[in-house]
């Protein structure tokens, strides 16, 4: 990455499809940037000029999957997320989406490819993320718009979309910062529209002795501080606080090729990479 640093930067200049709304004014929030995330220099926050801490999260995120997530375009939980809304919300026709916490966009763009005449908006609080993510949606041929924000407030209208959701943002950020990101989730759907969140399949207060401890290892020393919090959340009880009811909660498998029919959704997890975690609610 860093040999090829100047060459993306280059790359990523002359992007047409989608938009990239940056704020230079943005607070990054300081579980972000107190410690640097995964041990990863900089964290998610860091605006190292041009795209090089995005390409950073990008390859550093596929290696470190080691190709259970959709390979090197790491899309695998972005194809779970559409094989939820299939499973759980088959008659949603979404006409804006929004996805909380980008990232580089690997979670946004298949549920942009599944949904192409709806307009796809993701939203982050880094910079150098989000200039490599419109270029890299651009260079893989989807139209999205990038925005700088943060998911806590984001700088978006009520009800402005049809389906808002997250992929492992929960485990990025602190208990009080997933109560209002839930909150947020609320605000900005239109009634009908649909929330889904995605975390992490190891929940906190199932796991034997042993996991729980490598648990609190991934969040002591690969910084990780909201781990725990985000694993332990009864978040049936913070959706229905953050104004939903009828909420969903349970694993959805892992899918590869997600298609309308398939199902897969349930109480039991099947493992990591198997199935994820997802709680969700028609607004
Ligand atoms: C583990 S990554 C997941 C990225 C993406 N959702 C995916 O599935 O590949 C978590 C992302 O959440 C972002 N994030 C954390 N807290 C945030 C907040 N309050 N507002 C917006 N983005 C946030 C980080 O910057 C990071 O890009």
């Amino acid at each position: 990455m860093e040999r090829q640093a100047d060459t993306l930067d280059a790359r990523a200049q002359n992007v047409s499809l989608g938009t990239l709304t940056l704020d230079p004014d943005i607070k990054a929030p300081s579980y972000l940037v107190d410690g640097h995330v995964h041990i990863m220099p900089g964290g998610y926050a860091l605006d190292a000029e041009g795209v090089r801490q995005g390409a950073l999260m990008d390859r550093g995120g596929a290696v470190y999957m080691l190709g259970r997530n959709g390979g090197f375009l790491n899309d695998g939980r972005g194809k779970t997320i559409l094989a939820h809304v299939y499973a759980l919300y088959p008659d949603l026709q979404p006409r804006r989406i929004l996805e909380l916490g980008c990232g580089v966009g690997t979670s946004l763009l298949p549920v942009a490819q599944a949904f192409p005449e709806a307009e796809s908006f993701g939203l982050d609080v880094g910079a150098s993320m989000l200039r490599y993510a419109h270029a890299r949606a651009g260079h893989l041929g989807v139209a999205a718009h990038f925005v700088q924000g943060s998911a806590e407030a984001a700088p978006f209208e009520d009800a402005s979309f049809d389906l808002v959701f997250s992929a492992a943002l929960m485990h990025e950020t602190s208990a009080e910062a997933i109560e209002r990101i839930l909150a947020e989730s609320h605000r900005l759907l239109r009634p009908g529209g649909v929330a889904v969140h995605l975390e992490v399949p190891s929940r906190y207060d199932e796991l034997d002795l042993w996991s729980q401890i490598r648990s609190q290892v991934e969040r002591d020393y690969n910084n990780e501080p909201a781990w725990q919090a985000a694993t332990s959340a009864d978040y049936g009880a913070l959706m229905r606080a953050a104004g939903f009811s009828d909420v969903a909660v349970g694993f959805q498998d892992a899918a590869w090729a997600p298609s309308p029919g398939q199902g897969g959704f349930g109480p039991e997890s099947k493992g990591v990479f198997r199935s994820w975690f997802v709680t969700s609610a028609r607004r």
